[in-house]
């Protein structure tokens, strides 16, 4: 698992990039490569077997809650630790560099975790940054499932920039093992619609720099 895993061809990084400026988020199924697809799946299958992963909460440090009528998955983050990791954190180096090159976004830092939604499991409609800061600028969720199809729910809904509640969605994302949503984090809409079965995933944020006075903070 330490061979550089190259990006996929440019058409599909070009996809990507249309949709971010022309609607704000894409889906792309199949877009993660297969042995880091098989690799990632494994160890959230062991995580989640040793029940390393927490509730989930809503909100950042003393506005933390763990709130299971908003949200109900478990989670851990990512540290690059084990191969499968710092190969996936490779693989998202590289998304930043070209998404940077393209679009000027100035992405910084990237921070991920692994998310399985238990049976019945679900996320309310909710944008990804939080307010105040201004932190997340994309986020990119990708999906470890093995089999699934749209019976057994647990459907990724993306609603247009600015749509009110009672909006008619953009999209409803079935989440088959290897595809990838990337949506901008400030804008874009989303809730998890409530799964039949284990759901399996990664969600990742890139931030900006949070300069203060001027400095850069560099990277550790
Ligand atoms: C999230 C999120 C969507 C999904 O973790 O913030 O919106 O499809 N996840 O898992
Ligand atoms: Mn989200």
């Amino acid at each position: 698992m330490t061979a550089p895993l190259p990006l996929p061809g440019d058409n599909r990084v070009g996809c990507v990039i249309d949709d971010l400026v022309g609607k704000g988020w894409s889906w792309q199924p199949g877009l993660l490569p297969d042995a880091l697809l098989a690799a990632l799946r494994e160890e959230i299958h062991l995580l989640d077997a040793e029940a390393a992963l927490a509730p989930a909460g809503i909100g950042r440090d003393d506005s933390f809650q763990v709130d299971r009528s908003v949200r109900k998955t478990r989670i851990t983050w990512l540290d690059g630790a084990s191969a499968a990791q710092a190969a996936f954190m490779t693989w998202a180096e590289q998304w930043r560099e070209t998404l940077n090159r393209a679009l000027m976004l100035g992405l910084f830092e990237f921070e991920a975790c692994y998310a399985v939604y238990p049976e019945g499991g679900f996320y309310d409609r909710h944008l990804d940054s939080f307010e105040g800061a201004r932190n997340r600028i994309l986020s990119m969720v990708l999906y470890l499932n093995k089999a699934w199809h749209a019976d057994l729910g647990g459907a990724l809904v993306i609603w247009p920039e600015g749509a009110g509640d009672a909006d008619p969605s953009a999209a409803r994302i079935v989440p088959e093992g290897g595809g990838v949503v990337f949506m901008l984090s400030e804008t874009i809409p989303h809730a998890v619609e409530p799964t039949a079965q284990l759901r399996y995933g990664i969600a990742g944020w890139w931030r900006v720099n949070q300069a203060a006075d001027g400095l850069a903070i560099p990277i550790a």
